[in-house]
């Protein structure tokens, strides 16, 4: 078995900060071609070093007319490697090789019919007329040497270009979106016609070179993992497992700021189940007694965060041989993290992460799913046997129900908000449209209102159920519930759970709301 990565034949997509960079290294990768985000400003010199088999200039924000607009190095067009210029990634590319951009008097944006001319294996296969994407203002106006037409709009007299001799492609529109009709056609036949990849992106091909790969990183070494529970830092543990079985030490916090459940369950699947070594850290009365009084959410989100690591710290330290600390960091981390435009794709991930382990404890990290996007972790997770329950998993918020308690959190607080909660889950999930959901869940308001139960008034606190469909969390709407399952909800929370007289539907978009309550 090879375990060059190198060997690997890949994409690489200069990053001109467009919203859907990441979705063009994802559809690449769906026909399974590795492809990797670079920054703009990477040298043809640097790339040379792991040829690609194509480059892709993506979308951005800017305009080529914009001072600090960003460009390219004019090398990368000697490479003798294809290229393919989307949007900016065009209009740059012909500005760059002589030919005229003109700046746009009108704006053209949403789905527009398209007209291709003939013999041009971008479009190979594909209709005449198709719908596709466009989001521009500049546009090019007179063709660079050696191009040729490809494909027209209405608003656009080039719409799509190539200059076969060099391979060079290039289209206004966004294959990459679902509006463009064949957009993934258009990505293939860039990439098996004029590029010549092989499709050897294979996940199962993935796992043992990674599992090979830890295997040499690690060596007699010990790891030590923090384990939440969630899909990332679960996929991790496991393939870890299985290429360093009982070497691997798995760390749980048990925040008291859990679901219902939540800390039996992994113990259950990871320690029972699947044999994990697992220590879980019983914390939650110093994070109550750390909250006593505390109704700040910042202050909150600090409290939770500073606690977590001082028990994590202290569980690690009984790990003091171990060499190595293993992360959950997946590959949108890590483009984010180093990104060079920064776009709209910027995310909100920065204000979320926990800060540094103290400075005794110098571990070296393990970050095996580096390089994979969100959907192939969880379908690296489907291979390796994992319980698909836990792969679909929502997001959940490190401080956890700590900021759905609103105000100050007390041990009763959360018991009541958790078995509010256990009742939303249960009846979210019978919905067929479940796995469409981005998060569905309850908040505790610190509200009390008068009710009535049988001959008696009562004065208890309020309820909020919060569900939303979102793509990235940037933005998200509420979610449609069927009016049976909120009114089950409703019923069921307000008659089991003893607490809670009344519910109410959080029906708020992002923005200008958040997601979370604090
Ligand atoms: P908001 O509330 O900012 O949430 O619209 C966006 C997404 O981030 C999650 N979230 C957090 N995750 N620590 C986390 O790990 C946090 O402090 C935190 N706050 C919000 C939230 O659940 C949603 O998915």
């Amino acid at each position: 078995m090879a375990t060059d990565h190198d060997k690997l034949e890949r994409i690489a997509i200069l990053d001109y900060g467009s919203q859907y960079t990441q979705l063009i290294a994802r559809r690449i990768r769906e026909q399974q071609v590795f492809s990797e985000i670079v920054r703009f400003d990477t040298t043809a010199a640097k790339l040379r070093e792991n040829l690609p088999k194509g480059i892709i200039l993506s979308g951005g924000p800017n305009s080529v007319f914009a001072e600090g607009a960003p460009g390219i190095d004019p090398e990368i067009f000697n490479l003798g490697v294809p290229v393919l210029g989307i949007c900016y990634g065009m209009q740059l590319m012909s500005q760059m090789l002589g030919g005229r951009v003109e700046p746009g008097t009108e704006r053209e944006y949403g789905k527009t019919e398209m007209a291709t001319l003939p013999e041009n294996e971008l479009f190979a296969g594909l209709p005449e007329k198709f719908t596709v994407w466009m989001s521009h203002g500049d546009r090019v106006a007179e063709l660079p040497q050696g191009f040729k037409a490809s494909a027209e709009s209405g608003n656009c007299p080039y719409a799509a270009i190539r200059n076969e001799e060099k391979r060079f492609y290039a289209i206004q529109f966004h294959p990459e979106v679902v509006h463009t009709q064949h957009g993934s056609q258009i990505l293939g036949n860039f990439l098996f016609k004029i590029c010549g990849c092989r499709a050897d992106w294979k996940l199962s091909n993935w796992i043992d070179e990674t599992v090979e790969k830890l295997r040499e990183q690690v060596g007699e070494e010990e790891v030590v993992l923090g384990l939440s529970g969630g899909v990332d830092s679960s996929v991790v543990a496991v393939l870890l497992h299985r290429a360093i079985g009982r070497r691997l030490h798995c760390i749980f916090v048990d925040n008291g700021l859990l679901r219902h459940n939540e800390a039996a369950q992994v113990e259950e699947m990871f320690h029972a189940k699947l044999g994990l070594d697992l220590t879980v850290a019983r914390a939650a009365g110093r994070f109550y007694a750390a909250l006593k009084g505390v109704e700040d959410p910042e202050q909150k989100r600090k409290i939770i965060g500073r606690e977590f690591i001082n028990v994590f710290a202290e569980e690690a330290r009984k790990f003091r041989d171990c060499k190595f600390l293993a992360q959950g960091t997946i590959y949108p981390d890590v483009i984010e993290s180093s990104s060079s435009v920064k776009g709209p794709s910027q995310t909100i991930k920065s204000h979320h992460n926990v800060g540094g382990l103290p400075e005794d404890l110098k571990f070296e990290l393990v970050e095996p799913l580096r390089d994979l996007f969100k959907d192939e972790v969880r379908a690296v997770g489907r291979v390796l046997g994992m319980d698909p329950e836990l792969l679909e998993r929502q997001p959940f918020p490190g401080p956890g129900l700590g900021v759905r308690i609103l105000g100050e959190v007390t041990e009763e607080k959360v018991r009541l908000l958790q078995q509010a909660d256990l009742r939303v889950q249960e009846e979210i999930k019978k919905l067929p449209e479940y796995r469409q959901i981005w998060q569905t869940f309850a908040v505790l308001l610190p509200v009390k209102s008068v009710g009535v139960m049988g001959d008696q008034r009562t004065y208890e606190y309020t309820c909020a159920i919060r569900s939303v469909n979102s793509i990235d969390a940037m933005t998200a709407d509420w979610t449609r519930i069927p009016y049976d399952t909120l009114a089950t909800m409703s019923n069921r929370i307000i008659n089991e759970v003893r607490g809670i007289n009344r519910v109410v539907y959080d029906i708020s978009s992002k923005p200008p709301a958040t997601i979370e309550w604090e």
